[in-house]
């Protein structure tokens, strides 16, 4: 599970992210919702060991990210939105297994894990392909495999559906759905409340590097005795509200 304290990182004279603090369970979804430069990113980052917090603590399975990096990213899988970020000169398969051998599995748990991967998000027809010609969604779909190789019991995802179109992120959200069966941690990052409302058993909102609100669906539609939450998000993060 994930459990973040008083998070905070500072870039110079700027406060991206301020003393967040929330958690996670095996199972749920947690949904990261903020407008552009809420400080999403950069709160994923920090977990995902990639930047160090400015002050507070965070825990993934008990291991502090800042001390325990390595640990930390072997129980971890990243998905970030944008640019994937694959080698266009290797095929899906190489570019698969250069993440898994980073991992440190073997060459036969590799093979039998990108088997049942390409089974599974249907890659079979382009896996021994390179994938600098591929299409968006089919390079999502190598990014999500690359990130779940390791088969990690925590998920990290910053807006994993940003670019792509209805089918691919389509996939995106099957996929998420999935990692929950699965019985993994997932915090996924959005500045949509639409698809956060679909997807996400929790909502995190931040706006200007703070948690603005966080609950259950049910919660704060209740709270704010609306059913509209796209109303109660902005209502919440709109300019005209002084924070
Ligand atoms: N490396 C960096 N250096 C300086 N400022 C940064 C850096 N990364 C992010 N920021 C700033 O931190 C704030 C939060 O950014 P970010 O976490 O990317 O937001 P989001 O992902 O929600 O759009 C923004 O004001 C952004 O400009
Ligand atoms: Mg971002």
């Amino acid at each position: 599970m994930i459990e973040v304290n008083k998070l905070s990182k500072e870039f110079k004279n700027i406060k991206a992210v301020m003393e967040i603090s929330f958690s996670v369970n095996k199972g749920e979804i947690v949904g990261l919702l903020g407008e552009n430069g809420a400080g999403k990113t950069t709160t994923l980052r920090m977990l995902a060991t990639m930047l160090e917090p400015t002050t507070g603590t965070a825990f993934i399975n008990g291991l502090n990210v800042v001390k325990d990096g390595q640990k930390v990213r072997e129980s971890i899988g990243i998905l970030f939105g944008g640019e994937v970020g694959l080698y266009d000169r290797l095929t899906a398969l190489e570019n698969i297994t250069y993440f898994a051998e980073l991992n440190g599995m073997n060459k036969e748990q590799i093979q039998n894990r990108i088997i049942e991967l390409s089974d599974l998000l249907d890659m079979k027809e382009y896996i021994n392909k390179r994938v600098g010609k591929f299409s968006r969604g089919m390079k999502q779909k190598v990014a999500i495999a690359r990130a779940i190789v390791h088969d990690p019991s925590i998920m990290l995802l910053d807006e994993p559906t940003a670019g792509l179109d209805v089918t691919a992120s389509r996939i995106v959200q099957k996929f998420i759905k999935k990692c929950k069966e699965d019985n993994k941690a997932i915090i996924f990052s959005s500045h949509s409340m639409n698809e956060v409302e679909k997807l996400c058993d929790r909502i995190v909102i931040i706006h200007k590097g703070g948690i603005v609100e966080q609950g259950s669906i049910k919660y704060l539609k209740t709270k704010y005795k609306n059913d509209n939450m796209e109303e109660i998000f902005m209502n919440l993060v709109g300019d005209n509200i002084e924070k």
